[in-house]
């Protein structure tokens, strides 16, 4: 559900200021009932009339991109750094990430309209898993690794359980590469997580989201998720398995 305002301006009737004159104005039907209330929430499957004209809903598109290190996942940035949707000029639609990576974290990450599939994708209690594969600082432990497995605390509290596995350690450098599967989109989470193991992350990539990975691309490349494939991450999302 999305205030009239927001989906007036998203559908390019008007900027949000101008739709809630519409609103108020008694310009602005839901459903064949003149509304005029700035709170007003609707959904997609209500109709919407502004000045006897039907809204057109945007179709919902799902992309995966291979988001390359220098991007942030926003949809703009004060800063004036690039962002995901550069690597995205052709779309017309008007598309989000679905979670977030780091400036300088690369992998897989998916760019939508679809609020609500946005949500199932990220909400922790829909238990999708990333997979990150980590170049750290320092040779972890094992017993350091169960501890990133168990769940460790961190000033927002303590972590969900993970999935945790050494790919491999170069004791010349003293770095390793460590793969570890979270359920969470905390904000820098894995880098945190190894931050409080005291082995500090220097690369880092999501390798996989759910069963997607970045498989046939090259880093700033996107392709089209297939009707398959978003259909498979909802019921992945809504039933904990596929098929
Ligand atoms: N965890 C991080 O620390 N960074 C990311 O970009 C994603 C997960």
């Amino acid at each position: 559900m999305e205030r009239l305002q927001k989906v007036l301006a998203q559908a390019g009737v008007a900027s949000r200021r101008k739709a809630e004159t519409l609103i108020v104005d008694g310009k602005v039907k839901v459903n064949g009932q003149v509304v005029t209330e700035l709170g007003t929430k609707v959904s997609r499957a209500d109709r919407v009339e502004v000045q006897g004209v039907e809204l057109v809903k945007e179709q919902f598109v799902y992309y995966l991109l291979y988001k390359p290190r220098g991007y942030i996942s926003t949809v703009s940035d004060e800063k004036g750094r690039k962002t995901v949707l550069d690597l995205l000029p052709m779309i017309e639609e008007r598309i989000f990430p679905v979670g977030r990576l780091d400036f300088d974290t690369s992998g897989v990450i998916i760019m939508t309209n679809d609020g609500d599939f946005s949500y199932l994708m990220t909400h922790p209690k829909f238990g999708i898993q990333k997979k990150y594969v980590a170049k750290v600082k320092g040779i972890p432990e094992r017993e350091a690794l169960k501890k990133l497995e168990r769940g460790i605390e961190l000033d927002d509290g303590i972590t969900a359980p993970a999935r945790v596995k050494m790919q491999s350690f170069d004791k010349k450098t003293g770095t390793a590469l460590v793969e570890i599967t979270i359920q969470e989109g905390r904000n820098r989470q894995v880098r945190r997580m190894f931050d409080a193991i005291g082995c500090p992350v220097q690369k880092l990539r999501r390798e996989s989201f759910a069963m997607l990975t970045t498989y046939g691309l090259n880093a700033g490349e996107a392709r089209e998720l297939t009707t398959h494939e978003v259909k498979q991450l909802r019921v992945l999302a809504e039933t904990g398995k596929i098929g």
